[in-house]
């Protein structure tokens, strides 16, 4: 059993530049598109507190404003509300208010995840921490980040999560060469690779967006160079922790099985979407029947 200090910190990196939902995302943040009635980065923010991770930091880029904004009071908006009598509104724009503080730090070129994460070296420090993309979403009603966090404590070094995908689909993933260890639920990874070709892949298991970092990830990253589409990858730098030795070293996954969507491309969006407000309390009741009926009339 390691010693690790309890994990407290969530980075959220939040300032690519969403090109593959261009021209939605020219002048705003593929994390602010929203997801039924809320955006999906305040889905991501929930998750984290959810887990305990009450000191967020997002990583933003051009165009932050919206973001701060989101997470941010408006009193105007909320005293009319509050003069129409209307709790319901009222309640759902606290909501957000309410997840706790948000710290902010700029990325000022988007120059990859790793770069992005080594954006939260100083407000981190030598603490483990969770990292959570704002384009990923985890269904509130599967568990993920807990198991990370244990298994994190665990071990003392990184933590990725996986999802087995259809193998012709992995080349849009990283992708992880895993072993198991005996009588945990966890597998040791021996090797990862960003986007490989289908044929050069080591296994079907993709790499999807929740990490549990050791701080010296950050050493790592200050020397990794750009990598795959000249960008800096986080996934070099775990490559580099998984076979490196030492304090901090070492990565470890846990495979994922619950509901995950990707709102960071259009068609998975859309699934997203679709898939949430199916169930969603006040409109799944309205939109099932008339989903049903499109969906006859496009047979037709
Ligand atoms: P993606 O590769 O999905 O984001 O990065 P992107 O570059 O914005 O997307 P496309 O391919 O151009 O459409 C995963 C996460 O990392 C963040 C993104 O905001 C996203 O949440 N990111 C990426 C940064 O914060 N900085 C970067 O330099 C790159």
């Amino acid at each position: 059993m390691s010693s690790s200090p309890r994990v407290t910190k969530a980075v959220i990196p939040a300032a690519g530049l969403g090109t593959r939902f261009l021209p939605a995302t020219k002048a705003m943040p593929k994390e602010m598109l929203p997801v039924v009635d809320k955006p999906a980065i305040q889905y991501v923010v929930a998750e984290a507190v959810n887990a305990g991770l009450t000191d967020v930091l997002m990583i933003t880029g051009r165009s932050k404003r919206a973001l701060e904004d989101h997470f941010d009071r408006v009193p105007a908006l909320e005293h009319n509300l509050m003069a129409k009598g209307d709790e319901k509104k009222l309640r759902s724009i606290q909501e957000a208010t309410e997840l706790g503080d948000i710290h902010y730090v700029r990325q000022s070129d988007p120059k990859g995840l790793g770069h992005a994460v080594l954006c939260a070296k100083q407000h981190v420090g030598n603490q483990p921490f969770a990292v959570l993309l704002g384009d990923d979403l985890i269904d509130e009603r599967d568990e993920l980040l807990s198991t990370m966090i244990a298994v994190q404590e665990r071990t003392g070094g990184s933590v990725i999560a996986l999802m087995e995908v259809e193998p012709e689909n992995i080349s849009a993933y990283g992708c992880a060469d895993v072993a198991a260890v005996n009588g945990v639920d966890f597998v040791r990874v021996n090797g990862l690779v960003e986007k490989p070709a289908v044929d050069e892949a080591p296994s079907n298991l993709a790499v999807i967006g929740r990490y549990l970092l050791h701080p010296r990830v950050f050493d790592v990253l200050e020397h990794t160079e750009p990598g795959r589409g000249n960008e800096i990858q986080l996934t070099d730098a775990l490559q580099e922790l998984a076979t490196a030795d030492g304090e901090g070293a070492g990565v470890h996954a846990v495979v994922f099985r619950g509901r995950r969507y990707d709102t960071g491309d259009k068609l998975s969006y859309l699934q997203a979407i679709i898939t949430l407000a199916v169930e969603h309390e006040e409109l799944g009741d309205r939109l099932k029947p008339w989903l049903s009926e499109f969906t006859a009339s496009l047979d037709k």
